[in-house]
């Protein structure tokens, strides 16, 4: 079993980048407060002037852009990550970061993201429209960790909705959005506490009476 972070003082320091509009930011400076064990304390765009800047800014919590243009995906990888470790930064979270991100960004700490679909369906983008066109009956949001391959990596965090004759793309991942809201924060809290670990591609939570639960199967 490899826990997905290591020892480090409460409350863990989270990095999030964004590209948009950072309604999955807004969730977790909400529940960043108080007793929860992880603070935003950097939010990185790619893209200038997208809301999330402002979300971030309202909050008071330092922001900065950095444009991936004209430069090599693994120059700017190497770029992003320098940045966030300047920052102190222990666990990465994208919240609508429309890159995809290199070994040479991942390693190291945990990388974790939320994706409108309940994978491995759906990958990629337009998830909730993937989910209509195929004509699912269930549709849904995963968090998970961040591996090399596009939505591919250990999920922490699955929640589903049903699908509505009538669903739209739009309206189907209106239904969606309040359960990744939710279900960042609650996978956030789990790896910020240190009770998160994988058994092969398995997350496992300690709970908090010490029994085990997998996160997956199991
Ligand atoms: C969300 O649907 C998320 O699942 C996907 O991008 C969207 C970002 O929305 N990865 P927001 O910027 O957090 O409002």
């Amino acid at each position: 079993m490899t826990a997905v972070l290591g020892p480090g003082a409460l409350p863990r320091r989270v990095g999030v980048l964004v590209s948009g509009r950072g309604s999955n930011l807004q969730a977790l400076l909400d529940a960043c407060v108080g007793d929860f064990p992880a603070r935003v304390v950097s939010v990185v765009s790619n893209i200038p002037d997208v809301y999330a800047l402002e979300r971030a800014r309202q909050a008071g919590v330092p922001t900065r852009v950095l444009s991936h243009r004209g430069k090599p995906r693994d120059a700017y990888d190497l770029e992003l990550r320098g940045q966030l470790l300047a920052d102190g930064v222990e666990i990465v979270c994208l919240a609508g970061f429309m890159r995809v991100l290199g070994p040479g960004f991942l390693q190291g700490w945990p990388v974790l993201n939320v994706h409108p679909a309940l994978l491995p369906a759906f990958p990629g983008m337009h998830g909730a429209k993937q989910a209509v066109d195929a004509g699912v009956t269930q549709a849904g949001a995963t968090v998970h960790l961040v591996d090399a391959g596009v939505d591919t990596g250990p999920i922490l965090a699955q929640g589903s909705v049903p699908v509505l004759p009538d669903d739209t793309e739009d309206t189907l991942a209106a239904r969606i959005l309040p359960i990744e809201h939710l279900l960042y924060v609650q996978a956030l809290r789990q790896v910020a506490s240190g009770r998160v670990a994988l058994d092969g591609r398995r997350a496992v939570v300690t709970l908090r009476d010490g029994e085990r639960r997998w996160v997956t199967g199991g």
